[in-house]
Parts: C-alpha cells; sequence; structure tokens
C-alpha cells in the first residue's frame, strides 16, 4: 500500500473510532447503561491513542483521548473542580510497575526503595465532597474531571457519608474524595427486585453504583445499597493535613470519613507487589467489586515534587487486575439436563480470557434470560467471570450483531434422553418429562421413589444408589425389583445380611397403595396430600393416567399447573413403560370405583387449624379437608364450622370458646377425615 492510501486509512480509522468511542462515552457516562466491557473500551481507546500519536497531523482538540471522562447529564447542577480530578495511569503487569517505579525513584533522585502507600483500587463511581468547618456541603461526581454534577442531595442518603465531621483538628475547607460503590449483594438484591418487576437490571454493580447516585430523585438514591470508601484529597483551606498519604488517610478515620480497612503502607516496589497478590486473592471475597490495586508515593512533599503528566499523576499508579469481563463470539449453545431434569443452556464460546482463565462455556441461566437479553447464536455477547462463580453470558452487544445470527431455541426433546421437554407458560424453567427413565434424573428418582412416604424400601440410601446406577445394575426404578443377591453382595459395604434384607424391603413394598405408588412417582409438583386426593378421586392408575386436564382439576387440590404436570408425565411413553414393568414386576394396590367429581362432602364448610397435630402436619391437614371440599382459614369467626385443635394451640381456641364455635381435637378431626359424613355428629360433641 502506498503511504498516502495508508494515510488515508488510518484517517478512516481514526474517525470510525472517535465515533464508536463517542457512542460508548455516551452509553457509559450519560445513561449509565455500557455496552461493552471496559476492557474491550480500553482497547479502542488503546488504537485511537495510538494512531494519532503516528499521525499527530489528524489529533484534534475534540478527540475523545484529549478528555477525561464523560460530560454532566442534564438534570443536575453543574460544579467546577477547583482541583481537578484527574485519573490515573495504569499497569498490567509486574514489569509495567517496576518502570513505573524506576521513573518514580529517577525523578526523585533515590537510590533505595521507596514508601508506597497501597489500597485497592474501587470499581465504582468516583465523587469529591467538600467540607466547610466540619460540615458536608457540596458533593460532585467526577464528570470530566473538571466539571461534575452536583450530587449532594444524593450524597446526603449514604449512610457512610458523615453530614459533619467528628473530632477536630480539620482544615477549615477540606474536599474529601472518593469512591461511590454498590456491594455486590446489594446489587444482586437490587437486580432481582428489579427482573421480578419487569424492569431494566444493571449490567454490574458499578454501573447499578452510578446510576443510583445520578437519580434526579434522592429519595429513589435513598433505597439503593451505597457505600462510600474515601482514599484521596482535593482542595484544602485553613489547616494543615499530615505529611503523607497513610497518615492523612488515618485522619481521615478519626474524623468518620471511612477509608478502607487495606489500607497499607509497604516497603518499595516489592511490598507493592506483595499487596497485589494479596488482594487479588481475597478479591472474590470482598463484598465490593475491585479492579486492581493503587500504589501511591506515601510522602506528600515527594508526591508534590513529581507532579503530573496530561491526566494522570506520576506519583500513583493503578496496577489492575484480568478484566472479569470480557467480549467474544457465542458459537452454539448445549443444554444440559440436572437432577431435577431442569434444562439449562450452556454457552459455547469462542475462548476468551477473562477473570485470569480461558473460558469457552458459560451459562446463560435459562430461556427467560435469553429472551430478556435477547441473545442469538453468532452474537457478540460479554462474558463474566468473577472468582470462582461459574462464568455467564452478562448481555449482547447489540450494536455489533452480525446479519447472519440464529435465535435460540428450546429442544423439543431432551438430549439426554429423547424424552419431550415442556416448559410452563410464564415458568423460566424448561424440564424433560422422562423423570422415571431419563438417566440424568436416574439417581433422584430412584431415591425419591425409595423414600419412606413413598415406596419405603428400607435401607435403599444415596451411597446405596449410586453405586447400583454407577455399576449399570439399575438403569429405572423398575429394574430395583429385578436385582438378585449375587448383585448385591458385589457391592461395596454389602455383606450377605444386608443384602437379604434389602431384597426383603423391596419385596415388602410391592404390596402398597394407590396414593403412595402415584406420589413414588415423582410427578412434579404431586406431594403426597395430592397424590392421596387423586386415588381418592379416580380409585384407579388406569383412570389417572386418562384424565383430561379438566377432568384431574376437578379434584380439589388440583390446579391448572398441577394438571399439566399430570396429563405430560402419563404422555411420555417411556414413563408408561417404566410403570408398565413395575405392575409386571409384583406391584400392587387396591382399586376402587372412585368418588365421582362433583361437590365434596365438606362443601362450604370453613375450618381452622390451630396447635401441633401429631399425626399429619398442619400443610398435610390442609389439603386434606381441601380434598374434601372444605375450606381453611386463618382466622375464627361465627361462621367457623369448627376449630381444629392439637397440641399448645394459640389463641384461636379461646376465640373459638367465646364465640361458640365447636372444637374438634385431633381424635375427631382423623374420624372426620375417615368418614366426613359423620360431620354434624362430630360437632355435636365439640360444642364448645
Ligand atoms: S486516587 C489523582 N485511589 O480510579 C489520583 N483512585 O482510574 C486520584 N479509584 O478516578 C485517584 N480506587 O475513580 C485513587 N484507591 C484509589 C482508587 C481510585 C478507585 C478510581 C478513581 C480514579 C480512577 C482512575
Amino acid at each position: 500500500m502506498s503511504a498516502t492510501a495508508e494515510r488515508e486509512r488510518a484517517r478512516r480509522r481514526i474517525e470510525a473510532l472517535r465515533r464508536e468511542i463517542r457512542h460508548h462515552d455516551y452509553l457509559y457516562y450519560v445513561l449509565d447503561q455500557p455496552e461493552i466491557p471496559d476492557a474491550e473500551y480500553d482497547r479502542l481507546m488503546e488504537e485511537l491513542r495510538a494512531l494519532e500519536a503516528k499521525y499527530p497531523e489528524f489529533v484534534t482538540p475534540d478527540s475523545p483521548t484529549r478528555r477525561v471522562g464523560g460530560q454532566p447529564a442534564a438534570g443536575f447542577r453543574t460544579v467546577r473542580h477547583e482541583v481537578p480530578m484527574l485519573s490515573l495511569e495504569n499497569a498490567f503487569s509486574e514489569a509495567d510497575v517496576r518502570a513505573w517505579d524506576q521513573r518514580v525513584r529517577d525523578r526523585l533522585g533515590v537510590a533505595g526503595p521507596v514508601d508506597y502507600t497501597a489500597e485497592p483500587k474501587f470499581d465504582g463511581l468516583a465523587v469529591t465532597l467538600i467540607y466547610e468547618d466540619g460540615v458536608f456541603t457540596v458533593g460532585a461526581t467526577r464528570g470530566d474531571g473538571i466539571e461534575g454534577e452536583d450530587v449532594t442531595a444524593n450524597l446526603r442518603t449514604i449512610r457512610s457519608v458523615p453530614l459533619r465531621l467528628h473530632g477536630s483538628g480539620w482544615p477549615q475547607v477540606l474536599e474529601a474524595r472518593g469512591e461511590v460503590v454498590m456491594p455486590r449483594a446489594g446489587f444482586e438484591a437490587l437486580n432481582r427486585r428489579a427482573r421480578e418487576r419487569g424492569e431494566k437490571t444493571f449490567v454490574n454493580p458499578r454501573n447499578a453504583a452510578a446510576g443510583s447516585l445520578r437519580q434526579l430523585d434522592p429519595r429513589v438514591t435513598a433505597e439503593r445499597p451505597l457505600e462510600v470508601y474515601f482514599y484521596a484529597v482535593g482542595k484544602v483551606e485553613g489547616g494543615e493535613l499530615p505529611a503523607t498519604h497513610y497518615e492523612t488517610m488515618l485522619r481521615f478515620r478519626e474524623w468518620g470519613l471511612r477509608v478502607t480497612e487495606h489500607l497499607r503502607r509497604v516497603d518499595g516496589i516489592d511490598g507493592c507487589l506483595r499487596f497485589h497478590d494479596e488482594m487479588l486473592r481475597l478479591r472474590p471475597e470482598l463484598p465490593y467489586d475491585i479492579d486492581g490495586v493503587v500504589y501511591k508515593v506515601d510522602r506528600i512533599d515527594w508526591q508534590q515534587r513529581l507532579g503530573f503528566v496530561s491526566r494522570a499523576p506520576r506519583w500513583a499508579i493503578a496496577h489492575k487486575f484480568p478484566a472479569q469481563e470480557e467480549i467474544t463470539r457465542l458459537r452454539d449453545v448445549e443444554w444440559q439436563v440436572g437432577r431435577t431434569g431442569a434444562l439449562t443452556p450452556v454457552a459455547i464460546l469462542e475462548p476468551v480470557f477473562v477473570g485470569g482463565a480461558t473460558v469457552s462455556r458459560a451459562t446463560l441461566h435459562n430461556m427467560d434470560e435469553i429472551e430478556r437479553k435477547d441473545i442469538h447464536i453468532g452474537d457478540w455477547v460479554i462474558v463474566r467471570r468473577a472468582g470462582d462463580v461459574i462464568p455467564e453470558v452478562v448481555s449482547v452487544v447489540a450494536s455489533r450483531r452480525p446479519p447472519d445470527v440464529r435465535p435460540i431455541l428450546l429442544p423439543k426433546k431432551c438430549p439426554v434422553c429423547g424424552s419431550a421437554v415442556v416448559r410452563p407458560p410464564g415458568e423460566a424453567i424448561a424440564r424433560c418429562t422422562g423423570g422415571l427413565y431419563c438417566p440424568a434424573q436416574r439417581k433422584n428418582a430412584i431415591l425419591h421413589f425409595a423414600s419412606r412416604r413413598a415406596m419405603d424400601i428400607d435401607g435403599l440410601g444415596e451411597k446405596l444408589v449410586d453405586q447400583l446406577v454407577d455399576k449399570g445394575l439399575v438403569k429405572d426404578v423398575a429394574d430395583l425389583y429385578h436385582l438378585t443377591h449375587e448383585q448385591l453382595i458385589s457391592l461395596e459395604r454389602m455383606g450377605d445380611k444386608s443384602a437379604q434384607n434389602l431384597l426383603e424391603a423391596i419385596e415388602r413394598s410391592k404390596e402398597t397403595t394407590l396414593a403412595r405408588f402415584l406420589y413414588a412417582l415423582g410427578i412434579r409438583e404431586v406431594g403426597e396430600a395430592t397424590a392421596r386426593a387423586l386415588a381418592d378421586h379416580f380409585g384407579s392408575l388406569e383412570r389417572i393416567m386418562h384424565a383430561s386436564r379438566e377432568e384431574l382439576e376437578e379434584v380439589p387440590d388440583v390446579g391448572p399447573v398441577v394438571a399439566e404436570h399430570i396429563v405430560e408425565f402419563f404422555r411420555e411413553p417411556h414413563n408408561r413403560e417404566v410403570i408398565q414393568r413395575l405392575i409386571e414386576a409384583g406391584v400392587r394396590w387396591e382399586e376402587h370405583e372412585g368418588r365421582p367429581s362433583g361437590p365434596g362432602p365438606l362443601d362450604g364448610r370453613t375450618f381452622v387449624l390451630t396447635g401441633a397435630l401429631q399425626h399429619m402436619t398442619r400443610e398435610e391437614a390442609r389439603e386434606r379437608l381441601a380434598a374434601l371440599g372444605a375450606r381453611v382459614s386463618g382466622s375464627v369467626s361465627r361462621r367457623t364450622t369448627a376449630v381444629i385443635v392439637g397440641e399448645n394451640p394459640g389463641s384461636k381456641l379461646a376465640k373459638a370458646e367465646r364465640l361458640g364455635v365447636p372444637v374438634l381435637d385431633e381424635q375427631a378431626f382423623l374420624a372426620l377425615l375417615a368418614h366426613p359424613e359423620r360431620l354434624n355428629e362430630l360437632l355435636e360433641e365439640g360444642e364448645s
């Protein structure tokens, strides 16, 4: 390429970069909704800076490289910083840091190690607070470093901002600078609430902090979990501060200005590097995000001698940690099936170095998240890896969407067992319906099947199920009934006697009830009480398997969601096959005609429960009553049919007695469940 052509190409690239950077500045500083990770933004800036250095004739005063930060947003009064709020030079390696230390010592003419302070680099929003005669008067954001936004009212709502300095000895005017951050826990909670309300979420705690502080209504800020950490001084009038940064920060603390507990005075650059490693280890445990550490020359007179270069002090440097967010391409999506049948979408990524490791897979959480974030296969996405947390896809870079992206579709069949996949309307999570058959759900299904309130196979615990499944002896619950003595004694820690006992327990379990069997199948949301209601209502498995949604919904306690789960479970041929094999193996129960649907025997009756029952939980009691058509209320009134009293009843008993409402003890209650037609008789006995 000729020199002119190359120059022309550089000019066009410079313009394109400036346009792109301005766009991202706007998203970041004005909307608090950045679209690309910081690391990517830094790369764009770096490329622009390099091109401008090579072609100085293209430098313009309005280039993003000539400015420190963003412009103040409309709506806030502007505050001019008398002492500019500058930024820090970045170092990404030990070599960068050592070179900086060398420059510092050369300039100062110091041969030995310099005293530095080392502290976390907070990933929040820089602010400055002016205290006059010890009283907080004005607070502002950094803005472009020269002018920021007046956010005094919002800063006042933050608990860790003292409205008045403690102690004494502060200068008449003191400008304290620091960072507003949102702790991760508060950030998660804020986003959870936003999601529940269908509102926009923040991409990370830093943006949440910025967005919260730059609210025009301070009442909104007041509800956000914000904190402040101070780390620098601006203007000082009418008073003196100590001769070192470290001691200044100790004074800050005495005055009630919060300073990080991780502030250290260290010996030379080796001390700095040790601190860096220590903080990198601590990073995942800190309650807030940090993106590196900051080293500062401790002596203030030396800071003054070193002075500034363009936009950053020579006496300080930020030693950055590996970025926790990076940008990469989403190549494909795989679906993982969990123990409960939940399908989780996993992003297959173009490998990217993030958070200190190469990441090629990340979770996409569920279908709802995919839809909310509008992620497609082929998109550029932001991947986040923080500490030991599973890497996740946080968002998509919409402005870089290639034309040939494909939507992410929920598979119709389980990728593990081929059974149908369903996602009930309104639910985020899709599931495999082959609960009895799917290898991913095998162990769970067997444990549940054998549990005490289901088929009650004594001795079949987790360790044993693991072995049976891992050795391939049991693929589904029906296989349990074909286990042999020989197979069992081949297992670890299984003697002759315990094998015999287990076989007997399995044999005993064959004699069961329809309710237990239904519960044992592990149909989603069919608990014991629902299983019992279904058994009572239909009387036979055959009728339940062929019941329509509408027929199922006639059973008290069965709503549309549960009905749907039941229909789907029995529609899956794999499940029907396992049931058939269970019956062939000799599992049996008594059937009856069923109680034809229609009003229940306790229809229109209202009961109140109080105290602890011995034979069932309160929840079960409630369900059993509901299954008979009764209503269960939380408070006693004259219209209450009866109050059912367990041990240690509460004030409801007293109220029942006062109102003359009949009282049933547990014995009478059990009699009622068995013979609801005897209600009146029982009520008479229980008249209070
Ligand atoms: S000192 C003149 N100390 O990093 C130097 N800055 O990238 C004043 N920051 O604008 C800054 N933690 O928002 C300093 N412990 C710390 C910091 C810190 C975070 C931020 C601050 C600054 C930016 C520069």
